[in-house]
């Protein structure tokens, strides 16, 4: 069975390379476009979804490259890492993959649940960020379930973003925040940068230092854009399934170089954060709700009983 709690699997040139990036700033949370899995797929000779399963398994349902990166992150201190997994663009695919990729998920959270000792025994939290309206009832109480029983891990965090794309994240913050004037909870003045972070899919998180993109696209594709503007930015040429300890080390250290460029930057958005904050209890318990309403989604949806 494919794991996502993996033992270490380095050697040691590989532990030693880790030890000396480790001397350096390491990056806290580190979000991954896991791009290129079709053209592995074509190159290799295999059938599109099954390069997408090559992309969570380097051999056929055995050696899980997902599980493997983020063991990874894990040896070299990382403890935050979001994957965007499912855009919402990719139900515009054909019908053969978006299914093939619901099952790789639905074979993914279903092993989630069946390690979950695993998972509390190392502290690992489960969220899924992403529209979960539109993807299909079971795997919905799949997903659920997993943030359900992680929640209070707090050693090690892993955001899958599924059914996600940045405009729509944004989007229904948005809603969220209208529907708060609309009911009278929150005020016109109230509307500022923060709130509408807090009103994000990711308010759980601090934002990503490093971004890392396989497959030598230079694109965005609708990932975490709102979340992404003091983030160290990686592209590399090598595809999903081919990614390797040495190209997670090499982003590693291109994040190193550019670190006091990137601590600049984050420190003039915090000190203009610092003279704007406007935060007051209104708004305070508007957010407290939001969160509540979301924990009861998400009950619901774990028994299968959300209207959506
Ligand atoms: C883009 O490659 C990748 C995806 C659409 C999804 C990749 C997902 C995984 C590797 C694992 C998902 C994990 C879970 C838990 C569901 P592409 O299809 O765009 O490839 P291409 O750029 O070569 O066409
Ligand atoms: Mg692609």
């Amino acid at each position: 069975m494919s794991t996502w709690i993996r033992e270490n699997t380095l050697n040691w040139i590989q532990l030693m390379a880790v030890k000396v990036l480790k001397t350096g700033s390491v990056p806290k949370h580190v979000a991954f476009i896991m791009d290129g899995n079709r053209r592995y797929a074509n190159k290799n000779g295999v059938k599109k979804v099954e390069g997408h399963t090559k992309g969570v398994s380097k051999f056929c349902f055995r050696f899980d490259k997902l599980a493997e990166t983020l063991q990874w992150c894990l040896e070299l201190g990382i403890p935050e890492v979001t994957v965007y997994a499912f855009s919402i663009e990719n139900f515009k695919r054909s019908e053969e993959e978006v299914n093939g990729l619901m099952e790789l998920a639905r074979q993914k959270f279903q092993n989630l649940l069946d390690e979950r000792e695993k998972l509390m025994e190392h502290g690992v939290c489960i969220r899924a960020i992403g529209n979960l309206s539109l993807i299909p009832k079971d795997v919905q109480k799949l997903i659920a379930e997993a943030m359900i029983i992680t929640k209070n891990n707090n050693r090690a965090y892993l955001n899958v973003a599924f059914s996600y794309t940045s405009r729509d994240e944004i989007t229904n913050a948005v809603k969220d925040v209208v529907g708060g004037v609309v009911r009278g909870n929150i005020m016109t003045e109230d509307i500022n940068e923060e709130l509408i972070s807090e009103c994000l899919y990711t308010n759980h998180s601090p934002e990503p230092d490093l971004v890392i993109r396989t497959s030598g696209e230079v694109r965005f594709s609708d990932f975490l854009l709102w979340q992404t503007t003091c983030s160290c930015i990686y592209f590399t040429e090598v595809l999903w399934p081919e990614f390797t300890v040495w190209d997670l080390l090499a982003a590693v250290f291109y994040y190193q170089r550019c670190y006091t460029d990137l601590e600049a930057v984050k420190y003039t958005r915090r000190s203009a954060f610092l003279n704007n904050n406007n935060s007051n209890n209104r708004v305070n318990n508007f957010v407290t709700e939001l969160q509540r309403d979301r924990e009861s989604m998400l009950e619901k949806m774990s028994l299968g009983l959300a209207q959506t």
